[in-house]
């Protein structure tokens, strides 16, 4: 990570049941996409920004013993719940690597799939990090990226506190010199780099009832103290906030539609 790179959502323990709703919601896309490229098993493959791994975990699953998942995140605590979540699953083809996106110590030229997924938005420099991961690609080798895009979400019936709470994101995202609408840059971001994109897809999730509707009240509460440091906000709006987002996720009246998603591939 650079000086300038602040990750503004929890790591470990503390941030990990929030992954685990985030990964309720986009796996069957994650999968979708993985399958559509061509993973299979004897992969060597790298996941970028892991996070608590649960893609990596997916990931071991479908390379199997004859391939290996290198999985790299810059914070320690999210390494060491992922290296928890592995262990639960018997996972042994996986290993777990401290490193900044920017510059993995991977070797280069040498993975047939990179992936990330909700990393490029909190970086300052997303572009350098795409330039690393297809440096770790073999020649013919694919490069996946999964980036959102806080600026096209919507709540119905309308609710302000739905509204301002991604408004408060992307200030955030503008002051700190990172992206929240990441998912409409990434083709460029690929072609400044010189890859060929092979396709680009976006899809939308909408919610409209279980746990994984308490996503938008719990990313909140995660950020909350970033944005009361930058000023955004107080303390008791945020609570407000949480306590009305919180009500709308508890009931079935209404339809959340969270971030957009861009999905991107192209071949090295
Ligand atoms: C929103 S989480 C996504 C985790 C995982 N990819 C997933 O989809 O579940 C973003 C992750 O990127 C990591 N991260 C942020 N900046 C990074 C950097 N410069 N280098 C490596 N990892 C970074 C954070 O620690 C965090 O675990």
């Amino acid at each position: 990570m650079t000086q300038d790179d602040r990750y503004t959502l929890a790591t470990g323990e503390l941030g990990a049941y929030r992954l685990e709703i985030l990964n309720r919601i986009h796996m069957p896309h994650t999968e979708f996409l993985l399958g559509r490229v061509g993973l299979r098993q004897g992969m060597q493959v790298a996941d970028i920004g892991c996070g608590t791994g649960n893609v990596s975990n997916w990931l071991a699953q479908q390379v199997g013993s004859s391939g290996l998942v290198l999985s790299v995140d810059s914070s320690s605590a999210q390494l060491q719940q992922a290296q928890r979540n592995a262990e639960a699953l018997t996972l042994n083809n996986i290993k777990f690597v401290e490193a900044s996106a920017y510059k993995t110590g991977l070797p280069y030229n040498s993975f047939d799939l990179v992936y990330c997924r909700f990393l490029l938005m909190h970086l300052t420099r997303p572009a350098d990090a795409v330039d690393e991961m297809r440096s770790l690609l073999k020649p013919n080798g694919v490069l996946v990226c999964e980036e959102a895009d806080f600026s096209c979400v919507f709540c119905d019936p309308p609710s302000p506190a739905y509204n301002r709470r991604f408004e408060l994101f992307l200030a955030l995202s503008d002051i700190r010199n990172q992206n929240f609408r990441m998912g409409i840059r990434l083709y460029r971001i690929f072609q400044e780099v010189g890859l060929t994109v092979s396709e680009v897809s976006m899809y939308q999730p909408t919610i409209i009832r279980g746990e994984e509707k308490r996503l938008v009240d719990l990313t909140l509460s995660e950020a909350a103290d970033a944005f009361i440091e930058a000023g955004l906000t107080t303390r008791e709006e945020i609570d407000k906030m949480v306590a009305q987002i919180k009500t709308l996720a508890t009931g079935e009246n209404t339809v959340f539609g969270i971030p957009r998603v861009t999905q991107i591939w192209a071949r090295k």
